[in-house]
């Protein structure tokens, strides 16, 4: 009689067949044998956009994204007619300026924009000229700067990848053979930025020298970014510089299947986010560092400029690739530097009278001092709030945001022009922070001002930044609530009433003054009018348009696609 007792080596081989089909079966499921199709990646998402769209409101306010659109339009075509191939125009004067390597920023920075407001002619002039045109072995100057070279020309060279390959511009206007084009001048330039990842450290030297292929320091520290840092002379960068490059070489190196950008970038910022130095506040660094060393030369900390864009990237790499290895790092990083802005750096500014409401602002820590001023720069704080406190499920960082926003609404709205001033002060509403404040009003104006609005303006010039903007653009796409649209339209209307001017948009010397050729400043601010510009579009547009959901806007508003 047969047994049908199987002898255990029956069943070990079976049960090996059964592990082998079983694994081929599970790495078939995630790699997807054969050939990869470009527009089929693996897309992830994440839910970050407000809920209640999903039942199909959120629709475009048709015509105000028109008007901004129109306005886009605008400043193309001055900048076409009058400085073409220029980094920039100067928007009183008609002149074009050469401050960023004289490779045609503007054309360049401004492409995202145009591709997504669907500017199709202007699209296809600005690739044409990017493809032909520009040669990114050489530049104006010897020294570039790697840090604002990878934001803004790499950025939004391999965004208008991201966004070809995503289907969003016809084949007509750019086809394969351009796609690849672009492509292959991002990697042109990455490759001429590569000798700033030679420090002794890995961190980014502040130059390179195009000429002979190698990092540099900064030929004179007292300008530029690192202006506040001028105390520390020598190899001093600030935590910005050393942590702003990681979500580029990401998806360069998913756009070329080379590791190496990616990898360069990840160790540049390691020595800020597995720093070996104490500092107070967890999850925050003290800068300026040494590139040389890593330490940190001073004991400044804070969300502000020269700093911000390194917590920035902390939340927005772990968006763009959330399975990645040191992801969790670096959102419990984030978490406690946010839980360090919101506990030790933002306060509320203390009551002129009864019946006037205070208002949030984030100062700064120098040592134990209490810098008592926000820049506008900083504004780009309250939209991380709420994307980190969206993404990471921390209502409490949502609120935050919200309500730092406001303090940025405050600074506009109580201004006469209604656009915001570049830096203002504030008095502290409570003791530790009122005594350790530093700074507390010097003249008449600010005296005034302080009881007037609550804070007083420390630099009055308005520069055409984006930061604003880009957190109304956060706060409605997070909140969906129908004030920040307004906010939005009312920053647009003050743009076209005191900025417009016959070459594009100005800057003004005073947001306090007035409105004309008196007020405004000769200086080439086109690229950051046009990431205004996007932001306040993206506003009005459908809320579908470059969601939330699907991807990842840069430091200067280029937008990736989340993908493993
Ligand atoms: C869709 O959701 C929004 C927000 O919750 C709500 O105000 C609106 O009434 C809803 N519309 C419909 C048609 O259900
Ligand atoms: C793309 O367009 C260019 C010129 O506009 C043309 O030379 C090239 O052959 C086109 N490539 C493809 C794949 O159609
Ligand atoms: C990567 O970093 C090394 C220094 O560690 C540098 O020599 C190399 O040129 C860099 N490569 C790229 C493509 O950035
Ligand atoms: C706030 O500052 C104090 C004093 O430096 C520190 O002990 C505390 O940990 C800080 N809080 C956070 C959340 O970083
Ligand atoms: C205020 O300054 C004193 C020393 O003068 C210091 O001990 C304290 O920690 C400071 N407080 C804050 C909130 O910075």
């Amino acid at each position: 009689m047969p047994s049908f007792r199987r002898n255990p080596t029956t069943i070990f081989k079976l049960l090996a067949a059964f592990i082998v089909v079983t694994f081929y079966l599970i790495l078939r499921g995630f790699s997807g044998f054969g050939p990869r199709i470009r527009n089929e990646p693996q897309q992830i998402g994440a839910s970050i956009q407000f809920e209640g769209w999903k039942n199909g409101s959120g629709v475009a306010d048709e015509q105000r994204a028109g008007r901004v659109r129109v306005a886009m339009k605008y400043t193309f075509w001055k900048y076409r007619e009058y400085a073409w191939g220029f980094d920039d125009i100067m928007p009183v004067s008609g002149n074009g300026g050469t401050n960023r390597n004289g490779w045609g920023a503007f054309i360049v920075d401004s492409t995202t924009t145009l591709a997504l407001m669907g500017l199709w002619d202007e699209l296809e002039l600005a690739v044409d000229h990017i493809i032909h045109s520009i040669n990114f072995n050489t530049a104006i100057s010897d020294l570039v700067d790697p840090f604002e070279t990878t934001i803004q020309y790499l950025g939004a060279l391999i965004s208008l990848v991201d966004l070809i390959d995503a289907d969003m511009v016809p084949e007509s206007v750019i086809n394969n053979t351009k796609r690849d084009a672009i492509l292959a001048q991002a990697v042109t330039l990455a490759n001429k930025l590569a000798p700033s990842f030679d420090s002794p450290t890995g961190m980014m030297w502040p130059r390179v020298n195009f000429y002979t292929d190698t990092g540099a320091l900064s030929p004179n520290p007292l300008s530029g970014p690192e202006a506040s840092t001028h105390r520390y002379s020598g190899h001093t960068i600030d935590p910005a510089r050393a942590g702003s490059n990681i979500l580029e070489n990401r998806v360069l190196s998913r756009l070329t299947n080379n590791d190496i950008y990616f990898a360069n970038a990840t160790r540049a910022w390691a020595p800020l986010v597995w720093s070996p130095y104490i500092t107070p506040w967890k999850g925050m660094v003290d800068g300026p560092i040494n590139i040389l060393t890593g330490e940190p030369l001073g004991r400044e900390r804070h969300w502000d400029a020269g700093h911000g864009s390194y917590y920035e990237h902390l939340l927005k790499i772990s968006l763009l690739a959330p399975h990645d290895r040191y992801t969790r790092h670096y959102q419990k990083t984030w978490l406690s530097a946010a839980a360090a802005l919101r506990h030790n750096i933002s306060q509320r500014s203390a009551p002129t009278d009864l019946h006037r409401p205070q208002h949030l602002f984030m100062g700064k820590q120098d040592g134990q001092w209490f810098l008592n001023e926000q820049s506008h720069l900083a504004c780009f704080a309250p939209g991380n709030l709420m994307l980190g406190g969206r993404f990471l499920d921390h209502p409490n960082l949502v609120s935050l945001g919200k309500a730092l926003l406001e303090g940025c609404h405050h600074t506009y709205a109580s201004s006469a022009t209604h656009l915001g001033p570049e830096i203002w002060s504030w008095l502290p509403q409570s003791a530790p922070y009122l005594s350790n404040a530093t700074f507390t009003p010097t003249t008449v104006r600010h005296t005034l001002e302080l009881a007037e609005n609550g804070f007083w303006i420390v630099n009055p010039t308005f520069r055409l930044r984006p930061e604003y903007a880009e957190s109304l653009f956060y706060a409605y796409r997070i909140t969906g609530e129908q004030r920040y649209r307004d906010w939005a339209w009312d920053v647009f209307v003050a743009l076209e009433k005191h900025c417009k001017t016959r070459f594009g948009f100005a800057g003004l010397k005073d947001v306090m003054g007035g409105g004309d050729d008196g007020w405004w400043i000769d200086e080439g601010l086109e690229s950051w009018v046009t990431q205004s510009l996007m932001y306040l579009w993206l506003v009005f547009e459908e809320v579908d348009v470059g969601s939330l959901d699907r991807w990842v806007y840069s430091t200067e508003g280029h937008l990736f696609r989340m993908i493993r």
